[in-house]
């Protein structure tokens, strides 16, 4: 302390001016910042931009961004140079548009991507393989795939199948199948779909003619140039095993095995567009299997679909670079229904280009975007530097969009978002230039990697947060219809009730869509108490292969809103 205090009267006085201060940082009325959650940079730079992402079962994210933005930012020894002909920035490539990120050790790796996976898809296998699928220039039919490699984690990098896709991919969304078949829909000019064995592909071309059109498709392209407003369709597959496909405003029920559209759902209210350039974003929210005593009986489920553009916003921010507001609405629709019907809502903030995110607490975290302007080059300003929560619970009408901490950086097009185990929310990319520009001013090309921590990580939350001790499973996997049991440990336990097993499957993200996302709050059948601040909770696998197709899913004990760190599982 600098000063002596010399008397009792003016000790006291010291307290009183110590309290003023206190009590004034405490309630500025400056002070009014959203509080939720916290943003940590995790690294200043990885050396390309984080355009795709794919959690592994190892704990490792795959991140690339394109072959032919020029020379990235991390060095490849000269023995791994790409000399590629076609390439249309740079022939000899001796950096890397690929890598590996340790979650763990938060260190990375540079991986070599040998054709151009630009603006491109993926899903995983079975076993946790990563099936990469089109891109653009010499890689717009290639097929890549990446296997973890946990006993070697310094040799694993992508392989390029010597066989093509049937068609053109570029702009395309992937799902996951029941039967383990992934299903690539359109890309541009490619108004057909195609599926892709992870089983055979390895051995056997794709047949060149099993393709299959979708009018669709082309129906919901608009024509203005450049304007499609129909790419990155949003995929989900439904309890019943079809395909929910939304496009620009419009969204159909597919019968992928007889090529037949079941139905034909409500246009979407309001003028947006929602799709690619119009970039909104899509999730299927959380699968409440909590209530459903009856496995037979298919659970109910709902789309949610936030953000996009309006008609002719594309054209004017490409052309005139006059950036209009972005779409500040969501829309939601129960389409297990026999008359569904949209219920619209309003985010804090237009937004287009946001990612969003499902949380093992069954709430949604809309991040990442611009409130005006589109995708495309230089085609959006004014990033929204807020994450929002959204509560899908019904019941919450007041409070259903809660404003969260603001990030520092902007995180526009060609950014991405995702869940990882431990329930931070990892971020990257940007670039809304042609080739990497790290100075570009106010938007350069974003190197860094943050992790948005929601607010369930908080320190206050510590006691209640369950801990995995061990899984018990048959053949330690999550089987259709079969019990399973996670032993926990629980310095606080508030309610029994309040206990809740979440599965969630790791998205391929890329472009405001994250494909596969999905999240199952399955049926709990017992939670005991097996020892001093140990407990046992049963829970019963998914029901079937269509409500969750199979593969390596995390597991989340969640306890009075706050989630463990999550163990994966084979779910088949
Ligand atoms: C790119 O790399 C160089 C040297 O490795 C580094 O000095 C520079 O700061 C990096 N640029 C960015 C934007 O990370
Ligand atoms: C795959 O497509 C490329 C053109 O992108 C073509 O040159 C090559 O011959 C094709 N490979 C096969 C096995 O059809
Ligand atoms: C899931 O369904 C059960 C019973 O139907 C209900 O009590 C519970 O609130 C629901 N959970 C969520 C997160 O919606
Ligand atoms: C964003 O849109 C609003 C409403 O149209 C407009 O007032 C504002 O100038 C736009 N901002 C930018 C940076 O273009
Ligand atoms: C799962 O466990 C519950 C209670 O622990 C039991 O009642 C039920 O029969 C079990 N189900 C199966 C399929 O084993």
């Amino acid at each position: 302390m600098a000063f002596k205090i010399k008397n009792a009267s003016s000790m006291l006085l010291f307290f009183f001016f110590l309290f003023t201060l206190f009590s004034n940082i405490a309630c500025s009325p400056f002070n009014t910042e959203p509080s939720g959650g916290q943003w940590v940079q995790l690294q200043r730079s990885i050396g390309i931009s984080a355009m795709h992402m794919q959690l592994m079962r190892d704990n490792k994210v795959v991140i690339f961004d394109r072959t032919d933005f020029g020379p990235s930012n991390i060095s490849l020894p000269f023995s791994r140079c790409r000399f590629n002909p076609h390439d249309m920035a740079l022939k000899l490539d001796c950096t890397a548009h690929s890598v590996l990120y340790d979650l763990s050790l938060n260190t990375l790796r540079p991986l070599t991507i040998l054709t151009d996976a630009w603006c491109s898809s993926g899903a995983l296998s079975l076993d946790g393989t990563l099936f990469q699928t089109g891109g653009f220039n010499d890689g717009h039919n290639k097929l890549r795939t990446f296997s973890p490699c946990p006993q070697h984690p310094e040799t694993c990098d992508w392989q390029e199948l010597p066989w093509n896709l049937t068609s053109s991919r570029w702009y395309a969304s992937n799902q996951i199948l029941p039967d383990g078949r992934i299903i690539v829909v359109g890309g541009r000019n490619s108004f057909t779909y195609e599926f892709v064995d992870p089983n055979r592909i390895i051995s056997e071309p794709q047949n060149p003619n099993s393709f299959f059109f979708l009018r669709f498709l082309k129906l919901t392209r608009d024509s203005n140039p450049g304007e499609e407003n129909n790419l990155y369709p949003f995929l989900h597959l439904l309890p019943d095993g079809n395909l929910f496909v939304f496009a620009n405003r419009r969204s159909i029920l597919l019968d992928y095995t007889r090529n037949h559209i079941l139905r034909h759902f409500p246009v979407m209210p309001g003028l947006e567009k929602r799709n690619y350039p119009s970039t909104g974003s899509s999730v299927m929210l959380p699968v409440n299997l909590t209530g459903l005593d009856d496995p037979a009986r298919l659970p109910e489920v709902e789309i949610m679909i936030c953000g996009g553009a309006f008609p002719g916003a594309f054209t004017l921010a490409n052309t005139d670079k006059i950036f209009v507001e972005a779409s500040s609405t969501c829309g939601r629709i129960r389409v297990t229904d026999p008359e569904p019907e949209w219920i619209m809502e309003t985010m804090p903030f237009p937004r287009v280009m946001a990612d969003m995110v499902l949380l093992p607490t069954g709430n949604v975290i809309i991040i990442n975007g611009a409130a005006n302007g589109t995708a495309g080059w230089e085609n959006a300003a004014n990033p929204v530097h807020y994450p929002v929560l959204y509560k899908p619970d019904l019941h919450e009408p007041l409070s259903r969009f809660e404003i969260l901490a603001p990030a520092k950086t902007a995180r526009m097009y060609h950014s991405s978002a995702i869940l990882v185990p431990d329930g931070r929310i990892l971020v990257g990319g940007s670039n809304p230039h042609r080739g990497y520009d790290f100075q570009a001013y106010p938007y350069p090309t974003e190197l860094s990697l943050d992790a948005y921590h929601p607010d369930y990580l908080g320190p206050e939350f510590e006691s209640l947060r369950p801990s995995v001790i061990a899984v018990e499973a048959a053949k330690n996997t999550a089987s259709y219809g079969a019990n399973f049991s996670v032993t926990f440990s629980l310095r606080v336990l508030r309610s029994v009730d309040g206990i809740s097993v979440a599965l969630v499957a790791p998205s391929f993200t890329t472009h405001s869509f994250a494909m596969n996302q999905r999240v199952l709050l399955l049926h709990v059948s017992a939670v005991e108490k097996v020892a001093p601040f140990e407990y046992k909770v049963t829970a019963r696998g998914p029901p079937s292969p269509t409500v969750a197709p199979p593969g390596y899913y995390m597991v989340f004990v969640v306890h009075a809103g706050v989630p463990s760190v999550a163990i994966w599982i084979q779910v088949k």
